[in-house]
């Protein structure tokens, strides 16, 4: 066996005995996975890499708790969803007080501009809002709205960017391709093979080349759609690049929409674009905009969200969905934003010292122990990173999936924690100092566990 094989069944058995003992309290979340197994094509948390799913019965603050009885600290968040924490009271009572008095009527409801008018309050470019039911959404409106706009076809994507499921979202740079000379890949089947070649331009996050690419496409590019913080490498270091980039959009007739799908509400209740004192064309939001029920929005001037059609006028970009704007989603909305604008003094600063102790604390552990590992952040957005290296953009991560990463997630649970793994970790305003003493111990510990395992 050569030393690569070596490592490789090493890391596999210390997984699998972790695995197992994990298990040991978790019958009841084995049991329905399995039935989930026969009756869901895929679960809803199919993208997430849990290699122990667990079921959660309730959740509340910042702790969930399974069908077995075990009690987590949650990061997940409802994937950065839940800013005030899971269950948080003041969402809980505008949801009850709507349902009392009907949760969906298709019909005009006041909700949707109670909600708008906080949409509003978020940014001074935000004239006017339209809502629809995800991020995924959002994206694809905003895309279409600038086609429609500019008459050109192509829009602008970074590397290392999500904006959700939709086909035009999903054609992706190919992390493999050089940054200067950026190409495209589609993300899974079944999606058009024209995406890719027709409709999108491949640009690099955070590098300078992307401003000659936007020069040399702008006949076609209607749109440069990018992430002001990127999920998988955090960080607020941009604003002198994303203000280059929103200016030479301008200089050249492209539309630049920043995706705040995960900052908006979360960095500061307007968003990075508020932290970094930028005014990109217009801004799609979701997430923490609907307090853990489902909402997107689309923001920005009315010279912009003009070009919706209405029921009265027949030329125009189509918006339609059944939910959109239902006034239970709507009430959870306000009740979100409501409470984060009036406490947004105190909950943002608090947000972003709590996360900067914690990944600080871990930082400094795994640097004194001389671990192939480092936390970053950007305020309360949290990755986790099984290298040493500097982590500056996307390109410069490495190792994903290792041994070390999995054991160190299952190693998590196992002392209670929960962090939907690969993806980004979020911190909430329910997460007390005291939970942040006992995220960081039990960090270290997980930690610990994966160098028992020889695998760090
Ligand atoms: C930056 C960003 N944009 C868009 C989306 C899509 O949002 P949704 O999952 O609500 O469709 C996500 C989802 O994680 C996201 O992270």
């Amino acid at each position: 066996m050569n030393m690569q094989t070596g490592a490789k069944a090493s890391g596999a058995a210390a997984l699998a005995s972790a695995l197992t003992e994990v298990r040991t309290s978790l019958s009841g979340s084995i049991e329905r996975n399995r039935q989930a197994g026969e009756a869901l094509a895929l679960e809803v948390v199919q993208t997430v890499d849990f290699d122990c799913p667990v079921y959660i019965e309730t959740a509340d603050g910042c702790r969930m708790t399974d069908v077995d009885g075990n009690t987590y600290v949650d990061l997940t968040m409802g994937f950065g969803a839940h800013v005030l924490g899971l269950n948080a009271p003041e969402i809980r009572k505008e949801i009850q007080a709507q349902a009392t008095r009907g949760w969906h009527f298709g019909i005009h409801n006041t909700r949707q501009t109670e909600l708008a008018d906080l949409v509003r309050l978020a940014r001074p470019g935000n004239e006017q809002v339209a809502f629809c039911n995800s991020g995924t959404e959002a994206t694809m409106y905003a895309f279409r709205l600038a086609r429609a706009i500019t008459g050109k076809q192509k829009i602008g994507v970074f590397d290392g960017s999500y904006h959700g499921a939709h086909d035009y979202a999903l054609a992706k740079v190919d992390p493999k391709s050089a940054p200067t000379k950026p190409g495209t890949v589609l993300d899974g089947a079944g999606i058009p093979p024209w995406v890719r070649t027709e409709a999108t331009v491949a640009l690099p996050y955070a590098h300078d080349a992307c401003f000659d690419l936007i020069r040399r496409h702008s006949d076609e590019l209607a749109l440069v759609c990018v992430q002001p913080v990127q999920n998988n490498n955090p960080s607020v270091t941009q604003r002198d690049w994303l203000g280059e980039l929103i200016e030479v959009c301008r200089q050249n007739d492209v539309l630049c929409l920043f995706d705040e799908v995960v900052t908006g509400f979360r960095l500061a209740y307007g968003g990075a674009q508020e932290l970094f004192d930028l005014e990109p064309d217009f801004t799609v939001y979701g997430k923490a905009l609907g307090g853990g029920l489902p909402v997107g929005a689309i923001a920005g001037p009315a010279r912009i969200l003009r070009h919706f059609k209405s029921a009265s006028t027949e030329k125009g970009v189509f918006f339609g969905g059944t939910f959109n704007g239902n006034p239970l989603a709507m009430a959870a909305g306000v009740g979100a934003l409501q409470t984060l604008h009036a406490r947004r003094d105190d909950i943002y600063p608090s947000l972003v010292a709590k996360s900067d102790r914690l990944v600080d604390a871990i930082n400094a552990f795994a640097s004194n122990q001389h671990m192939d590992f480092q936390a970053i952040n950007a305020g309360s957005l949290i990755c986790f990173h099984f290298q040493k290296e500097a982590i500056s953009t996307y390109r410069d991560l490495q190792h994903k999936g290792s041994f070390a990463e999995r054991l160190f997630y299952v190693a998590l649970l196992k002392r209670g924690v929960i962090v939907p793994a690969i993806h980004l970790a979020f911190l909430s305003d329910a997460h007390s100092e005291e939970d942040v003493t006992f995220l960081i111990e039990s960090v270290k510990g997980a930690l610990l566990d994966v160098r028992a395992s020889n695998l760090i």
